[in-house]
């Protein structure tokens, strides 16, 4: 089955040769062809060109795009979306004046998400979390990181990774898992930190590895978590089960997590949004990337990761949404490009460039995903009629998709 798009506007993001990543000044280019048509065969993106080109190509199928963008489909490299229930609750506490870290201290945050989880059957679970997959490839997300660490006990982590198995084999978005037992310390433990640690170690790792469910392992390294010396054993244990570390790191205080994670390198960092000199110097000529995850700073009025700092010391920079009951439930990839744009002020390009190409590197899947380029998966957002690019995050809040395509597919 061959689809031919014609009279495109615009193509964004059309790399030949592709790139893993881009970093820093590289982030400001944005490669488009204006005028274009691209040629998608069964689930690759086979050819491309200006529209002078196109005569004498056919296709089973013809999209006739005038006036519109086409580009990459998000890739959504950091989120929580496998959860029961929801934290409204919390939320309006946090209205009335209580703090995320009040909320979590008495009791509530990730610990009552565990508790309504490890209550919900898997086949609940399964059902709650589609309709959040449904719902963000509807927005152009085109491949999804998913996070357990709701469960906090063997059987519960178990149930939420093999919950997230099940969508990848469902769902024809590209899916990574990775393992956050990690997350916060269960009541049980509460008093033996070293306890919890010890179990995730010597019987949730195991186990998981065993039924193949995890494809990274998370830790939250961060005070009243876990610390350097947790997070440094949770990554040297993963690493016996080749599971190559994301870790959440600086989201309230930095105090050398980032140059850890760098020294186990880590395939990303994610959060950053307390970030200081030695921590950009850790980043430099390393594996891992940065990623920033602005609708949490927006939901929970925190800082911004500091972006353009990044950027501009040569670094690179990815995008994710974070969607999790707590601190950002939503998974709109838009309104995070958006809101980098107008809080952290990346520019249209770097933005785009930082979901796109970076959040596929931070999710190791760069070499096949991010990017329009010959040979890799025909995932494709197509805008509806816009006057340039820069009017996607320009007009926040609004829903610019006319049409996402994953695997070289319409969906309907
Ligand atoms: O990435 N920071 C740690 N974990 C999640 C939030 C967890 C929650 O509040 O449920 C995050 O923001
Ligand atoms: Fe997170």
């Amino acid at each position: 089955m061959s689809t031919l798009i014609i009279n495109i506007k615009e193509l964004l993001q059309v790399r030949e040769p592709n790139v893993l990543k881009v970093s820093g000044e590289e982030m400001k280019t944005l490669p488009t062809i204006q005028n274009a048509y691209l040629l998608i065969e069964d689930d690759t993106i086979v050819d491309y060109g200006t529209m002078d080109n196109c005569e004498g190509i056919t296709a089973d199928k013809t999209i006739d795009a005038s006036g519109k963008i086409v580009m990459p489909t998000w890739c959504d490299s950091h989120t929580h979306i496998v959860y029961a229930g929801n934290r409204e609750q919390e939320f309006v506490d946090r209205i009335n004046g209580l703090s995320y870290a009040d909320i979590a201290n008495r009791g509530g945050g990730i610990v009552n998400s565990a508790e309504k989880l490890q209550n919900t059957s898997e086949e609940e679970l399964y059902q709650q979390s589609i309709a959040r997959v449904k719902s963000v490839i509807k927005l152009g997300t085109g491949a999804l990181e998913i996070k357990s660490g709701y469960g906090l006990t063997t059987e519960a982590e178990m149930k939420m990774l093999r919950v997230i198995k099940r969508i990848k084999k469902e769902f024809p978005i590209k899916v990574k898992a990775t393992f956050l037992g990690a997350h916060a310390l269960p009541k049980e433990y509460k008093e033996n930190k070293d306890g919890y640690v010890d179990l995730i170690i010597n019987e949730m790792l195991p186990k998981i590895a065993e039924e193949n469910l995890a494809d990274y392992v998370d830790v939250f390294c961060e005070k009243g978590y876990f610390s350097l010396e947790d997070t440094e054993r949770i990554m040297e244990a993963g690493k016996q089960y080749h599971l190559t570390s994301k870790i959440h790191v600086n989201q309230f205080n930095a105090f050398g997590g980032i140059a850890l994670s760098v020294k186990h390198n880590a395939l990303s960092v994610d959060h950053l949004e307390e970030l200081n000199d030695d921590d950009i110097a850790a980043l430099k000529g390393s594996v891992t990337m940065p990623v920033a995850l602005p609708s949490c700073s927006y939901f929970l009025s925190i800082p911004y990761t500091p972006g353009r700092k990044i950027i501009d010391a040569g670094l690179p920079l990815a995008l994710a949404s974070d969607y999790n009951p707590g601190s950002t439930p939503s998974g709109n990839m838009n309104f995070v490009v958006s809101t980098a744009c107008i809080k952290m002020r990346l520019t249209p390009e770097e933005a785009i460039n930082a979901a796109t190409i970076n959040g596929a590197y931070a999710m190791g899947i760069s070499n096949a995903y991010g990017s329009v380029t010959k040979g890799k998966k025909a995932n494709l957002i197509i805008t509806k009629q816009v006057p340039s690019y820069n009017y996607l995050p320009y007009s926040f809040g609004e829903n610019l998709i006319e049409n996402v395509i994953i695997n070289g597919k319409l969906i309907e």
